[in-house]
């Protein structure tokens, strides 16, 4: 297997979390993993340069940098893997319309291939409509509150999507544990037998967990 090679443009959003999981889900699937991400390109601001607001830090200037323009990382993955399978999921249509416009733009293409799906739905309500399937890198980026992360996580856990080697990448969790989104989720992980913190990325607000198989 090919090591992932991915253009500079698309190293700039977050910090490596997101590389290191699509990297990882490359080579253990073969190329072909399912990615599923909760909560998609919502802010089309790209990748602002600055100084356009010195009072803003460099980084966050631009929603391909402060937001992260995941999306952007697993569609240009799919494009580039076609037994890859993307499905991008937001619950309000003008963020799905948003994200579509600038997957278009930026990957060049009048249609988006067939591996990447758009979905405008509640995550749950997706998940639960979900046929059965191991999703190898589940994303969870949706709303702020922490028992929705919870409950996106207990939706995917439950209906049997996560499974041995499944990657599960969390946004918004500064390294203040009573912070961020995760504040529900990220202890019940630390609980579990079923999963390890594989990689703590906490300064760019990240996480990346792998579920084990405890049977092995
Ligand atoms: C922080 S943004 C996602 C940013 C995106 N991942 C990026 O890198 O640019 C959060 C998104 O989650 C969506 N969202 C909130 N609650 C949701 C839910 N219950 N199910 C699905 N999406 C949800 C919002 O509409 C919003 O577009």
């Amino acid at each position: 297997m090919q090591d992932l090679t991915i253009p500079d443009l698309l190293l700039v959003g977050r910090g490596e979390a997101l590389r290191t999981a699509l990297k990882v889900v490359h080579n253990e699937t073969n190329a072909s993993p399912v990615i599923v991400e909760i909560g998609v390109l919502r802010d089309p601001s790209g990748w602002r340069e600055p100084p356009e607001n010195p009072v803003i830090p460099n980084h966050l200037q631009g929603a391909a940098r402060s937001d992260g323009w995941s999306s952007l990382l697993w569609a240009w993955y799919a494009t580039e893997h076609p037994k890859a399978k993307v499905q991008l999921v937001d619950i309000q249509q003008g963020c799905i319309d948003v994200c579509s416009t600038i997957l278009h733009e930026q990957l060049a293409v009048f249609e988006l291939p067939e591996n990447i799906t758009l979905v405008c739905n509640d995550a749950v309500a997706f998940f639960l409509e979900l046929p059965p399937c191991k999703i190898d890198l589940l994303y969870l980026d949706g709303g702020d509150e922490p028992t929705q992360m919870m409950d996106h996580f207990t939706s995917a856990s439950t209906l049997n999507f996560l499974q041995p080697g499944s990657r599960l990448l969390l946004d918004d969790i500064p390294a203040d544990p009573n912070r961020g989104k995760g504040t529900i989720l990220v202890p019940h992980l630390r609980e579990s037998k079923d999963w390890i913190l594989e990689l703590d990325d906490t300064d760019h607000c990240q996480m990346l967990w792998k579920r084990v198989d405890i049977d092995a």
